[in-house]
Order: structure tokens, then sequence, then C-alpha cells
């Protein structure tokens, strides 16, 4: 089995991704290869924070290795929150005084369009590659569910009534921006074994 490192100590984002990679690939969080490091995040596009991480640890430790980075990109808001979604209201990071900040933004904004959108960045080897995954959909005008996490509470994907909070998880899953680009992700590295 071949190693590959996921950039993150996420336990939930590296259970979901060992359950579709199954047995190929056995995946490294940063703290089984002992890395500590407060790994900037300083780019100013979603693609090239993804591209830093991945970087980081190929240039620092030698693995191959894959970085996501994501945002929520509202039209309206010439695509703001976008790279800085995780802080839009400040730090230290709080998702619910980011969804106020964001609803007081909106108020009487009628174009709700937003998408949420994942870039992942891969090294392997000496092959660099990026992958992206978006919804489409749009912001409710107040909080709807309990499920999920950050803006789940106000996006609704196109097509649905309901927004991300009140979905199950696997439906949520089967269609999100991230799903969509670890797809694409797990495609490649099958490619690669
Ligand atoms: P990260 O790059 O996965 O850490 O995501 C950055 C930020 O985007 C998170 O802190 C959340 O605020 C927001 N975000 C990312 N994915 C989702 C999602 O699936 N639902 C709601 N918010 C999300």
């Amino acid at each position: 089995m071949k190693n590959i490192v996921f950039v993150t100590n996420n336990a939930h984002k590296l259970q979901e991704i060992r359950n579709i990679v199954g047995d190929r690939y056995c995946i490294l969080s940063l703290s089984d290869i002992n890395c500590n490091d407060e790994i900037p995040e300083t780019a100013y596009t979603l693609e090239g924070n993804a591209l830093l991480k991945a970087r980081w640890v190929k240039d620092k430790y030698g693995y191959d290795c894959f970085a996501d980075d994501t945002g929520l990109e509202v039209y309206s808001l010439d695509f703001r929150p976008g790279v800085y979604s995780a802080r839009y209201a400040g730090e230290p990071c709080d998702s619910e005084k980011n969804i106020d900040k964001l609803l007081s933004e909106m108020e009487g904004i009628c174009d709700r369009r937003a998408r949420f959108r994942t870039v992942i960045a891969v090294i392997i080897g000496n092959e660099v590659k990026e992958f992206e995954g978006k919804i489409e959909g749009t912001i409710a005008k107040e909080r709807k569910g309990d499920g999920g996490f950050g803006y789940d509470k106000i996006f609704v994907p196109d097509g649905y009534k309901n927004t991300f909070a009140e979905m199950e998880s696997c439906e949520k899953n089967s269609i999100s921006h991230r799903a969509r680009a670890t797809k694409l992700l797990i495609e490649y590295l099958k490619e690669k074994i």
C-alpha cells in the first residue's frame, strides 16, 4: 500500500476520505508524520492556499500528499467571503458570528446566489495537480436546521428546498463541493497506483 499524507488533522475529513479510498492507499494525517507546524495559509485564493499546504509537506517532509481549501462564494458580494470563509467575522473563528455577518451584509440584497467551492492540490513525485468541486445554491434569509457546520444553516443547494443543515449528512455528502472534488482526486489516485 502506498503512503500519502492528507494535510489535515481534522478527524472527520480523514475518516471520510479513508472510507472512500479503501485499501488502495494508506492515508496519513499530519500527526502521523509528527508534523505540528502552523502551516501558513497566506494565499489570496483557494488554489493558492491548497498548494501552499501541500508544498509545505512535500518540501519539508518528503511525502506525496494532498491538501484542500474551501470557501463560500457569494455572487453579489464579489465572491466573498471566499478564501476568508473560516475567519470572516475575525479570529478566533466562530461560525455563528460568520453567519450573522453574512446575513446582515445581505440584508436587502435580492441576488442571493452563492456557491461552495473546494480545491484539492495533490503532489505525487514531481507531478502537481489541482481538482475543483462546486455546488451552486442560494443564501437563505434566516438560519434553518441544526446539522452540519460552518455556513450550512443558510445555504440552500439548487434543486432543493432545505438548507445543508436540514439534510442528512449522507444526502449532503452525495452532492457537496468537497465530495465532488474528492471524487476527482480519487479517480486520479486510482490511475496512479
Ligand atoms: P476548510 O478549508 O475546509 O477549512 O473550510 C473553510 C471554511 O469554509 C470553514 O471554516 C467553514 O466556515 C466553511 N465551509 C467549508 N466547507 C463547508 C461546508 O460543507 N458547509 C458549510 N461551511 C463550510
